[in-house]
């Protein structure tokens, strides 16, 4: 057995018998007015973080949902999108596909606005999406990427990038590990399935994204997950990991490398009003811009004692109010 093939028949036993708590972090499904999440859906909660990025969701997107486990984030997605085919939901698993069914056909008697139309649940893989080139304006997937081997993950990045829009935007939430996995844990198909031990570095893993061509990537969260711990791990030390909840876009690679925002901002504290780098960026004296993590370190260089780089929120949406 391949170890895609050992993930597979892993995620047909928790289709049939669900694992409370599999791959989920402790807090509750993100809740919505007029949105009742069926139990069984939140028993099968198998992802790390949330795709569901709710102020970005407008004018009822087309949703490519990868490995749609028990349906919760496919029904999420819906409830934005409330038409026919508007998430389409591709899972290799035939048991999963039918406990997905399942859960929205509860879903669609518990929510009178939810119709089982609204996701259109198709068999495929991450690495051959069944649907044309440009075609949805989000790919999302959670905690299913960090299963698969560099070279699987660069080809399941790569068929994302192909199926969305110019602009669109990939949506996922993986395990990262906070010093690289020893060999013998990623070996272990069981551990990988369970989303344990394929987790890569923040840096190899943002590395990935943009070797798939995606030009500019937002961090949107970032917290424990897991403590993989000496003992039962046979490690040196305790290894931590991270989820992290990312947006990646399919923009252009600028000249000077992509853009990655992790919550940064630049402070100007000079003599002037303002300071401008004339590269497209400026600011004002005081006032806190938000800027990548290319642009932070390029400022900070630039006048170290003038300009303020303050640290990563992990928690960047560009939002603003002036
Ligand atoms: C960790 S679960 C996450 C499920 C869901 N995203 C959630 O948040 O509950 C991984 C899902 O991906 C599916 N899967 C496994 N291998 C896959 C592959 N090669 N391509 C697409 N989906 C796959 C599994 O069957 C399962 O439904």
């Amino acid at each position: 057995m391949t170890y895609l093939e050992t993930a597979a028949q892993f995620y047909s036993e928790v289709a049939q018998t669900p694992e409370v708590g599999l791959c989920c972090v402790q807090s509750t499904p993100l809740q919505l007015p007029g949105l009742k999440i069926p139990l069984v859906m939140q028993e099968m909660n198998y992802g790390c973080g949330t795709t569901v990025h709710t102020t970005e969701l407008a004018n009822q997107p087309t949703v490519l949902y990868v490995g749609v486990g028990g349906g919760l984030e496919a029904l999420q997605f819906a409830y934005f999108s409330r038409r026919p085919g508007a998430v389409i939901a591709v899972e290799p698993v035939e048991a999963m596909r039918e406990a997905a069914r399942r859960n929205l056909e509860i879903a669609a008697q518990e929510n009178p606005w939810f119709d089982t139309s609204f996701v259109e649940i198709r068999s495929g893989d991450a690495f051959n999406l069944p649907v044309a080139d440009a075609s949805v304006d989000v790919v999302a997937q959670n905690c299913l990427f960090n299963i698969f081997e560099p070279a699987d993950l660069t080809r399941a990045l790569k068929a994302a990038y192909r199926v969305l829009k110019p602009g669109g935007r990939l949506q996922m939430s993986d395990p990262i590990a906070t010093s690289p996995i020893p060999p013998h844990l990623q070996q272990d198909e069981q551990l990988r399935a369970m989303c344990l031990s394929g987790a890569l570095t923040y840096q190899e893993y943002t590395e990935l994204i943009i070797n798939a061509g995606f030009g500019q990537i937002e961090i949107r969260a970032r917290r424990p997950y897991r403590l993989l711990d000496k003992q039962t791990y046979n490690l040196q030390k305790n290894l931590l990991l991270e989820s992290l909840d990312s947006v990646a876009f399919k923009v252009q690679i600028p000249e000077d490398g992509a853009c990655i925002f992790t919550g940064k901002t630049a402070i100007y504290a000079g003599t002037e009003t303002f300071f401008d780098d004339a590269a497209g960026h400026i600011l004002q004296r005081g006032i806190p811009a938000a800027v990548c993590d290319k642009t932070a370190a390029k400022l900070a260089s630039l006048k170290p004692t003038e300009i303020m780089v303050t640290d990563s929120t992990w928690h960047y949406d560009g939002g603003g109010c002036c």
